[in-house]
């Protein structure tokens, strides 16, 4: 039975390559920070097959302990603060976590487990202003954010630990991925659990930055199944993971509410633009300028060629599935809510 670490198991990511880990056969391990309250984020569900061990990426004692008890075969490097918005409100921590963080569990790997096999969670973000398009292994990167900048560090010291070290190192250059489980702060998921908050009458309409952004999305399941088959290649290498697509931000929004059978038409400019219900002529989407970030990623358009052709990696979620998972998905979880309060209201009523 193989062994794996999965560091962020919690997290989005974390949560789909459990699952699929389990599936596989391995014996599943993932470190989890300590807070005031128990927090199993994303693995609610899995918890009692997964083995949890407190520790975090700030903290060399603690992941070289994580090594020690899971003597992994596998190390994937999920963990990080993920938001690019919050890396101008919290930069020292999103470069600990981020840049110094991989440095900390590659070291400790080097020290108790060189042998293990290592996966970074690199990002487009590197990207950032873009050199290139589409953007493939080779782009020059331009980073836009203190994440993005944080992330370079921790692609870069993969790569000279494989080349230093000879230890097996790989970097996942990750395009945009989203699913039902994406966090309420990034974009695709604010934009779906409003459209079924929206369509349920329990919001009036949904405030965003800039929607002229473009992006490559993809579904999370997709994506860690090219995680997993980076690190089963003879030679250790970085790879490129993306849709091959660019959506505009305005587009996801179209079809999240066409899902629920309302038609957007917009009016105005910048901060003035609204989004309009065809049918009613009601405003449900306004621009608000405290969602502009101080340096932007315009455009992000990968090339995953690499990938299909050495992993035999191809998307199997479309764009138009993946808006249509996470607005079904919402609206349910919306309803329960609903239902529930409901419940409590009617209970309180009765009493
Ligand atoms: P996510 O949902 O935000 O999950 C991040 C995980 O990291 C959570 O489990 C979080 O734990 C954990 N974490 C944060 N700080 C930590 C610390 N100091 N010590 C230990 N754990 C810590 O992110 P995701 O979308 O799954 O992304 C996974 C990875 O891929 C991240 O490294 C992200 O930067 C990268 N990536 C994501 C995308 C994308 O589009 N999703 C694209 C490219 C790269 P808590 O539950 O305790 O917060
Ligand atoms: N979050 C957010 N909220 N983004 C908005 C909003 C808003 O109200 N309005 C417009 N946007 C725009 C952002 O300015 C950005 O251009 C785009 O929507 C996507 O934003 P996010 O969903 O927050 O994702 P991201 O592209 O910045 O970062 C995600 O993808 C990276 C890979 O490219 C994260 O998952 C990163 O961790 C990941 O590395």
């Amino acid at each position: 039975m193989k062994k794996a670490l999965i560091t962020g198991i919690t997290g989005q990511d974390g949560s789909y390559l459990a699952e699929l880990l389990l599936e596989k056969g391995y014996e599943v391990y993932g470190i989890m920070r300590r807070k005031s309250k128990v927090d199993y984020g994303n693995i609610e569900h899995l918890k009692d097959k997964v083995k949890l061990i407190y520790a975090d990426m700030t903290d060399i004692v603690s992941l070289i302990n994580a090594i020690n008890i899971s003597q992994p075969d596998e190390v994937y490097n999920l963990a990080a603060q993920s938001f690019v918005g919050a890396s101008w409100e919290q930069p020292v921590a999103t470069a600990d976590i981020d840049a110094n963080g991989v440095l900390n569990i590659l070291e400790a790997i080097k020290n108790v487990k060189p042998d293990a096999r290592f996966y970074q969670a690199s990002t487009s973000e590197m990207f950032g202003l873009v050199q290139e398009v589409p953007q493939k292994e080779t782009t020059p990167f331009y980073p836009r954010s203190p994440y993005g900048v944080a992330k370079l560090y921790g692609h870069w010291i993969t790569k000279n630990y494989r080349e230093s070290y000879n230890m097996y190192t790989c970097s996942g250059i990750l395009f945009n991925h989203e699913s039902e489980r994406r966090g309420l702060e990034f974009v695709t998921r604010k934009i779906t659990d409003a459209v079924a908050r929206i369509k349920l009458g329990v919001q009036d309409h949904l405030e965003l930055g800039n929607i002229d952004a473009k992006r490559d999305w993809g579904h999370s399941k997709d994506y860690v199944r090219a995680m997993w088959l980076m690190l089963q290649q003879d030679i250790p290498d970085d790879y490129v993971i993306a849709s091959g697509e660019t959506h505009k931000v305005r587009e996801f929004i179209e079809l999240a509410f066409q899902h629920v059978g309302i038609d957007v038409v917009w009016s105005g400019e910048g901060v003035g633009e609204v989004g309009k219900d065809k049918a009613t002529g009601k405003v449900i989407v306004k621009i608000n300028s405290k969602f502009y970030r101080p340096a932007e990623v315009e455009l992000l358009l990968g090339d995953p060629t690499k990938a299909k052709k050495n992993l035999n990696w191809e998307l199997e979620i479309t764009f138009s599935e993946l808006v249509k998972r996470m607005v079904e998905s919402d609206l349910e979880k919306v309803r329960s809510e609903i239902n529930g309060r409901e419940y409590f209201n009617e209970a309180a009523a009765t009493k």
